[in-house]
């Protein structure tokens, strides 16, 4: 059943609550779904792969050998965490967007300022319940104010503990590769509109690489990616009434060199008929929908990005193979 309440918590609710809940599938989002899916090519948000088993399935990916992105960004993190820690400086909140296991951040909240607040923000909101109960009992001392909100959208922050100091956003996993350009540019302005001008922005971005590198990485031979782009299907099912059939899909995984990205799809196996979110469509056997894109940067072509929605580059850290990339901008 899709349901079309939205629950907006105060800010004063922010104080208070285990974790704020600002997501929910109200009307916005059904129009979403609709308008990808009912179009020619189909496609599906990414953000739906978030569930509690998605979030699950995707830390199972990050321990594969052929995804190479979170221990190369994490092998960055630790050979310079003195300095990005010294780069984010005394602020008052570090707001993570799309948080998950927030397993890199403890190196950074290891290390910042005892008054920096750490928010972070994701959609799959039982996972991100559990994973800020852990992390209370990891940091006692530490203010943690977890929200639940799609970041796509405006959300609300808590207040700052800190006075006046500066907020940081940190983005890493490469999640904003898999915004198309344009509307990457949006969600790096509505960052910089979140911190105002001084506030800072620590990022992750994917670098580009040998196709092979990265087809494997999105399509590993256990097939955890697969299980995971087939959550997608399973948790529509779940909230946005959909009746897809998960035997009937098979996992696609495609670099594309004009674009630089690799681009996840799932393959009707047959033809049939599907609901979701009230309406009905035909897919013909072989027919694809598309349900992530993972953009490929260059560090020159990302810093561009970035000035273009208001952030200035400060530092950029990078691996020996130049597979990855960590840079610390200031709006
Ligand atoms: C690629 S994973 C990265 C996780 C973690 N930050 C890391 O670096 O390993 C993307 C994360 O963003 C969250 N996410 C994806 N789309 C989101 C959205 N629209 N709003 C909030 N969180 C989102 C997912 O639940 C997931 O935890």
């Amino acid at each position: 059943m899709v349901t079309y309440s939205t629950e907006l918590a105060s800010a004063e609710n922010a104080e208070r609550a285990e974790v704020l809940e600002l997501h929910s599938i109200d009307r916005d989002s059904v129009i979403e779904l609709r308008r990808g899916f009912f179009s020619d090519p189909p496609s599906l948000p990414s953000k739906y792969f978030y569930d509690q088993a998605g979030s699950v399935l995707f830390d199972e990916i990050c321990e594969l050998d052929e995804y190479y992105p979170t221990r190369t960004e994490a092998s960055i993190m630790g050979a310079s965490v003195d300095a990005m820690v010294d780069a984010i400086g005394p602020a008052g909140r570090l707001i993570e967007y799309g948080s998950g296991s927030s397993l890199k951040t403890r190196l950074l909240l290891e290390h910042v300022h005892a008054d920096v607040t750490y928010v972070p923000v994701d959609i799959s909101s039982d996972y991100l319940t559990e994973v800020a109960e852990g992390l209370r009992l990891e940091f006692p001392r530490r203010r943690i104010a977890p929200i639940a909100a799609d970041f796509t959208r405006p959300f609300q922050l808590p207040s700052s503990g800190a006075g006046r100091a500066r907020d940081v956003v940190y983005f890493p996993g490469s999640t904003i590769g898999n915004f198309r350009p344009s509307f990457a540019a949006t969600l790096l302005s509505q960052m910089r509109n979140q911190v105002g001008t001084g506030g800072g922005l620590l990022i992750g971005f994917d670098l580009q690489k040998d196709s092979a590198v990265l087809e494997a990485a999105y399509d590993d031979r256990r097939g955890i990616t697969a299980l995971f782009n087939l959550n997608l299907l399973r948790h529509l099912n779940r909230v946005a009434g959909g009746d897809f059939d998960l035997d009937s899909y098979r996992h696609v995984a495609l670099y594309n060199d004009r674009d630089h990205r690799i681009e996840m799809y799932l393959e009707s196996c047959r033809e049939q008929t599907v609901t979701l979110a009230g309406h009905t469509r035909t897919l013909s056997k072989s027919h694809r929908i598309l349900t992530e894109l993972s953009h490929k940067y260059t560090i020159d072509g990302f810093t561009e990005m970035a000035a273009a929605s208001g952030w200035q580059r400060e530092q950029i850290w990078t691996d020996a193979n130049e597979y990855f990339a960590v840079g610390m901008f200031r709006s």
